[in-house]
C-alpha cells in the first residue's frame, strides 16, 4: 500500500472529504436514500478520513453510543487493505478512551470483513435500507 494517513475530526472539519465518498458509495452505488444517508448523527460524531497519497479514499464514524458506521472504502480502492486500517485504528482510539466495546449494524456481505477484525455476530439479520443486516460487536 502506498503512503496513507488517517484523520479523525468532526463533521464540520471532515465533511468536505467524507461527503463525497459516502455519496459514491451508498447512495450511488448501493442505492441507499439520500434521506437515510444523511441523518442528525453526522453532527455529533467522530469522522474519520484515511487519505492514499493525498486523496480522500475511505471513510467512517464513531459515536458516542461506541456504535461504528458508515464505513465506505471507493470502490477502486478496496481489497488494498485500507478498510482494515481503518477499522484498526478506530479499534485502538476506542481502547484509549476506555470505551468497553465497539459494536456495528454490519452489512451481511461484510461480516467476514468484520469477523478478520475480532466482531462476533449477535442475533438474527434483518432489513435497514432494504440491505440484509446483522448486529456485531467487539467486547475489549
Ligand atoms: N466480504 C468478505 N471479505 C471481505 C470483504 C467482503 N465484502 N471486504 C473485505 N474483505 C476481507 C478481505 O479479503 C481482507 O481479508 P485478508 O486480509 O484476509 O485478505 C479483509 O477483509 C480486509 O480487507 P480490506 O482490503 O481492508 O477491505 P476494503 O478496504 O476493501 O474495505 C469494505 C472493506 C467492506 C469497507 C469495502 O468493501 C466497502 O466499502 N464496501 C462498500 C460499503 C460497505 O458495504 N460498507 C460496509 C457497511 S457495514
Amino acid at each position: 500500500m502506498q503512503n496513507y494517513e488517517i484523520q479523525s475530526d468532526d463533521w464540520a472539519r471532515l465533511a468536505a472529504d467524507a461527503k463525497p465518498i459516502r455519496e459514491q458509495v451508498f447512495i450511488q452505488e448501493q442505492h441507499i436514500s439520500p434521506e437515510d444517508e444523511w441523518d442528525a448523527q453526522d453532527a455529533i460524531a467522530l469522522h474519520f478520513v484515511v487519505y492514499l497519497a493525498g486523496q480522500a479514499v475511505a471513510t467512517a464514524r464513531l459515536l458516542e453510543n461506541h456504535s461504528i458506521g458508515r464505513v465506505a472504502v471507493l470502490k477502486s480502492q478496496r481489497g488494498l487493505g485500507l478498510g482494515r486500517v481503518l477499522m484498526q485504528h478506530i479499534i485502538q482510539l476506542a481502547r484509549q478512551q476506555c470505551r468497553p466495546e465497539v459494536k456495528l449494524s454490519a452489512q451481511v456481505h461484510a461480516i467476514p470483513f468484520y469477523q478478520s477484525l475480532g466482531f462476533y455476530v449477535e442475533g438474527e439479520s434483518y432489513l435497514d435500507c432494504g440491505i440484509p443486516h446483522v448486529d456485531m460487536r467487539l467486547q475489549f
